[in-house]
């Protein structure tokens, strides 16, 4: 693993208990409550199934959601366990509390080769908090501590950070891999490093364009994000998004990358609309002549081309960030051209979580990506250089 810290590989595992944070927090259907997007726990199988053929016991925990400290039925993880259970071929038990009587002795009480998931790490308020006394008492149920929810490591919660203080600790092999990308991609990047951000907000991405700029050969920016620049160069932007308080730092971004040498590049054309609406007609303009009583709603046909060309000639592409509204499907073709041109490009590709790992497994080109991350939050602040709690807490190798 990148940082030279220990995982399940350098360790013995065989008779231990192992307390496993995983990052179950999977999309739920509003409606049905039904899991609608199965990968983080997909992901968490290599290293479930490596404890359990090691000869380990894994009591396995997460959050799901956000219920600050409340019980809440909508947000158990008991379908989760029953789909884990599926895709492990075996029981996997459900104490339905976390550090209660009934999941201590679960936990006393299992062999090597079974698994048991704690109920939902939020309903207790001391998760999130880091209480120690919640940690202690997470941790007295097992010998060892593996951290394998990446979507999580940003975090420094009681499973996350605080049980580190109280058993060896150290990464699973999902953690590994997404270290691995990522660190790679960003400390010893084959060269041209493209990189592209998305997403509505600037003051999302402050730290991310900041770490970029040291790194990358290349910055495509499209999304929301891209009007609040191209006003900053004194361009009419319309109704569209803008963040007025962050045009200063836009500018300095843009002087910043011309004198370092990046290639910062913004859309020249841009797809407009009266107004934000699946429905709403959609025009296609030049970004040095937008209409003022339109908003921009995704890159346009040129930009996608030149958007494209630079992946195209690109080793190492990172993503993050759609171009555009693309749950509407009058304003999905700039972050599909992005997509598509990640897909067929022989680059070192990696996608982090959140809204673009979710475009492209609609339009069905996942498979065609090199990495996936399964953290959204997490995989930014990667890319902003801050260092991760939950990853900083491991044993060093
Ligand atoms: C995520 O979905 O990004 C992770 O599971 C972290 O969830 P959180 O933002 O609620 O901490």
């Amino acid at each position: 693993m990148n940082c030279d810290k220990k995982t399940v590989r350098d360790i013995d595992v065989s008779g231990k208990r192992v307390l496993l944070r995983c990052d179950l927090n999977v999309p739920l259907d509003k409606k049905t409550g039904d899991i609608s997007d199965e990968t983080r726990i997909l992901a968490s199988l290599p290293t479930i199934n490596y404890l359990l053929e090691g000869g380990a016991s894994v009591i396995a925990c997460s959050h799901l959601g956000r219920p600050k400290g409340q019980w809440r039925e909508d947000l158990s993880l008991r379908p989760i366990s029953a789909r884990l259970s599926e895709h492990l071929d075996r029981p996997v038990k459900f104490p339905g509390d976390i550090i209660g009587d009934e999941a201590v002795s679960m936990a006393a009480a299992l062999k090597p080769g079974e698994v048991m998931l704690l109920e939902n790490l939020r309903f207790h308020k001391e998760e999130e908090k880091n209480d120690p006394g919640f940690a202690k008492k997470l941790a007295s149920m097992a010998d060892i501590y593996v951290s394998d929810a990446f979507g999580t490591v940003h975090r420094a919660h009681a499973s996350t950070e605080g049980v580190s203080h109280f058993l060896p600790a150290v990464g699973g092999l999902l953690l590994a891999r997404e270290l691995e990308a990522l660190g790679g991609a960003l400390n010893k990047p084959r060269r041209p490093f493209v990189t592209i951000l998305g997403g509505s907000k600037v003051s999302d991405k402050l730290g991310v364009i900041k770490n970029l700029l040291e790194k990358a050969d290349t910055i495509l920016i499209g999304g929301g994000m891209a009007y609040t620049f191209l006003k900053a160069q004194g361009k009419e932007i319309g109704k569209s998004i803008c963040e007025e308080e962050q045009m200063p730092y836009a500018r300095q971004v843009l002087e910043e990358a011309a004198g370092k040498g990046v290639s910062l590049l913004l859309p020249v054309d841009t797809i407009v609309a009266p107004e934000f609406s699946a429905d709403a007609e959609p025009t296609l303009v030049s970004c040095d002549a937008m209409p003022p009583d339109q908003m921009g709603l995704d890159i346009g046909p040129m930009t996608a081309e030149i958007f494209a060309g630079s992946i195209k000639a690109a080793q190492t592409v990172v993503w993050n960030g759609p171009m555009g509204v693309f749950e509407f499907p009058a304003f999905a073709a700039g972050t599909v051209a992005v997509a598509k041109a990640m897909a067929e490009s022989s680059a070192f590709t990696i996608i982090g979580g959140g809204d673009s790992a979710a475009a492209v497994n609609q339009f069905g080109l996942a498979s065609r990506i090199s990495h996936i991350s399964t953290g959204g939050g997490a995989s930014l602040e990667f890319l902003e250089g801050i260092e991760l709690p939950g990853v900083a807490c491991l044993l060093d190798k």
